[in-house]
């Protein structure tokens, strides 16, 4: 939990709430986080996932950890601080995006089960929808697919504390959603994923 620094702040209380912008937009906001090891689909779902939303008229966002990293976060590394801090982070934006009525798609590999469940609690706690999605994939079929050829630099010592090598994965225990990318096919995961939206009234 990271520490409140500032004193003297106040909430200031706007006139327009999360209801008026769901009623504007027709939907209310929800986070999706992908968790999931690198290379095991997180960003292909959620993109595929991103352009069914629109054409759905549902508004969506993808917050990827790779882009991510280029920006906010340009600042953090992989040592078990950074993730930390990553994740908080990215789940107090993905709090702003639901706030603002989005669908909001998060692609982190999120290893720690702590963070992810600390992002959990500030959504619950705000009274918002948070549907863990876990990207399940053996490490060898992640480890096959190498599409940034990390692992390869991983193997040979090139890239240190790389997750599932030299790093840990926590998995999900309890995930809302749980798609077996190396078992399933892209559409029966996204219908997973759209039925879980469905159900909590997010979409139609
Ligand atoms: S997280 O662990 O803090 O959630 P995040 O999802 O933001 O990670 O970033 C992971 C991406 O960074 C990977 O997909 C990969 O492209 C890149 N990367 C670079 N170094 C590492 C590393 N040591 N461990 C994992 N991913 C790494």
């Amino acid at each position: 939990m990271a520490e409140q620094k500032a004193t003297n702040v106040h909430w200031h209380e706007g006139d327009i709430t999360r209801e008026h912008r769901a009623k504007l937009l027709g939907h209310k906001g929800a986070t999706l986080w992908f968790t999931g090891l690198s290379g095991s689909g997180k960003s292909t779902v959620a993109v595929e996932l991103e352009g069914i939303l629109n054409e759905m008229g549902v508004l969506s966002y993808r917050l990827d950890g790779d882009n991510v990293r280029m920006g906010i976060n340009k600042n953090l590394g992989f040592s078990a601080a950074d993730r930390t801090e990553n994740i908080r982070r990215v789940g107090e934006c993905a709090k702003l995006f639901v706030d603002a009525g989005i669908v909001t798609l998060s692609s982190f590999i999120s290893p720690y089960r702590e963070d992810r469940d600390a992002v959990r609690a500030l959504h619950e706690t705000a009274g918002m929808d948070f549907i863990e999605v876990f990207v399940d994939c053996s490490l060898e079929a992640a480890e096959s697919r190498d599409p940034k050829g990390l692992y390869k630099k991983a193997r040979a010592g090139e890239i240190k504390n790389f997750t599932g090598i030299d790093d840990p994965y926590e998995a999900p225990t309890s995930p809302e959603v749980h798609i077996r990318t190396d078992q399933m096919s892209l559409e029966e995961e996204i219908e997973l994923i759209l039925s879980a939206l469905r159900v909590r009234g997010i979409i139609q």
